[in-house]
């Protein structure tokens, strides 16, 4: 068996050869951080070939405890909003609510931080506390402020920072609001997902400073993004390279689809665009910036398969079908869904489907846009 600094070093050796973590500095502070103390409360495995997911508890001790926690995965630390692995006893199938995440995914956003050896830093989503070892590890606790939403899980995260002599302020709340005791902030991270970067976020960070998170809708598709705070007030900057795939911020979650409309109602015509849109990562990133509060669901009805996009708020939805090679939508609500839908990608095509990594993100005031 090998034993956890091989298994360490291994991990870190691979993420190195991936090119997620790049820089001397990044490196030994990862190196000082053993990512299984931040798991000692086990975690949920995926069990294979079970759709919707199913989860089983893999405890510490448990055969392939240790190999896990230096393998390069998001492993899953509580379920359903207060669900830990010591809870369950076989499986359980609901919705992962906290994890550790990605390893190659939290030493690629520290280094595209850009921070300097002094820097304060405000993360978002604590979590295990993994990430927040490392970023104290580099820059020291003095410079680390990190927000966890649920209660239980700040303090497990504070149990295993104190473990390793580390001690940051780690606020239970919402990180949406940010923590203005502590600010200015040279730089925020989230490592939580969000619809729209809070203001809050760009109050507390000084102009010049960045910040890192995954932006995203309901649709199911997100990307990092790094924003420049500015003198004025606004920050703008590129999405990056790469698709991410984070927990949505608790208060971004959708809202219950409720009772549907009446699908059978609505507008019917023949679609410029098919549904297959909503397959590609891309595509399906620039149908979300079209409808920011639709939802997605896929139901068999009359012999075909139909999406549906529903916006509970306003009311809207859309259903697409293909049809003998055809496609047809049926629209009803306030608002034409895939009319607007199909007249950004429509914009989107005609500029030569530029790839996500350089659209810009601009929030002012007035809010955010997102833009090629
Ligand atoms: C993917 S996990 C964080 C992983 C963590 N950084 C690590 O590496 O262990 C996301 C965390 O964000 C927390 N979270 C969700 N919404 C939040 C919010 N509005 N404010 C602060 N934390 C939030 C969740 O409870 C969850 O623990």
């Amino acid at each position: 068996m090998t034993d956890q600094p091989d298994l360490h070093q291994q991990l870190l050796d691979a993420l190195t050869a991936r090119g997620s973590l790049r820089t001397e500095a990044w490196k030994r502070a990862a190196a000082t951080v053993p990512r299984h103390e931040f798991l000692r409360g086990g975690f949920f495995r995926p069990v294979d070939g079970v759709v919707p997911s199913a989860w089983e508890p893999v405890l510490q001790g448990d055969s392939g405890w240790l190999e896990a926690c230096y393998q390069d995965e998001s492993l899953i630390t509580q379920i359903a909003g207060t669900i830990l692995p010591t809870d369950v006893r076989g499986q359980i199938m609901r919705m992962p609510t906290s994890s550790s995440t990605l390893p190659s995914l939290v030493l690629r956003m520290l280094e595209e931080l850009r921070v300097e050896s002094d820097s304060k830093v405000l993360e978002i989503g604590t979590g295990t506390g993994y990430s927040t070892a490392v970023l104290c590890a580099r820059l020291g606790e003095e410079n680390v402020t990190s927000i966890e939403y649920d209660e239980d899980v700040a303090g497990r995260a504070r149990t295993s920072l104190a473990r390793q002599s580390m001690f940051p302020v780690v606020v239970t709340g919402d990180g949406l609001l940010g923590h203005p005791a502590s600010a200015p902030y040279d730089r925020v991270i989230a490592t939580c997902g969000v619809r729209e970067v809070p203001t809050a976020w760009i109050e507390q960070t000084r102009p010049g400073g960045l910040i890192l998170t995954a932006i995203g809708g309901w649709l199911g598709s997100s990307e990092l993004a790094r924003l420049t705070v500015h003198d004025d007030g606004t920050a703008s900057g590129p999405l990056l390279s790469g698709q991410v795939n984070f927990m949505f911020a608790r208060p971004h979650l959708p809202p219950p689809l409720g009772l549907l409309p009446d699908l059978n109602q609505g507008k019917e015509r023949q679609a410029v665009i098919g549904a297959d849109a909503l397959t590609d990562w891309t595509t399906r990133f620039v149908v979300q910036l079209a409808a920011p509060n639709a939802q997605r669901l896929t139901m068999e009805r009359d012999g075909h398969t139909e999406d549906v996009l529903i916006d509970v708020d306003s009311g809207s939805w859309a259903a697409v079908y293909e049809d003998h090679g055809r496609w047809t939508v049926r629209q009803g609500g306030p608002e034409a869904l895939w009319d607007a839908v199909e007249e950004h990608l429509g914009r989107w095509q005609a500029a030569g489907a530029p790839p996500l990594e350089g659209f810009k993100v601009c929030v002012t005031p007035n809010g955010q846009t997102i833009g090629w």
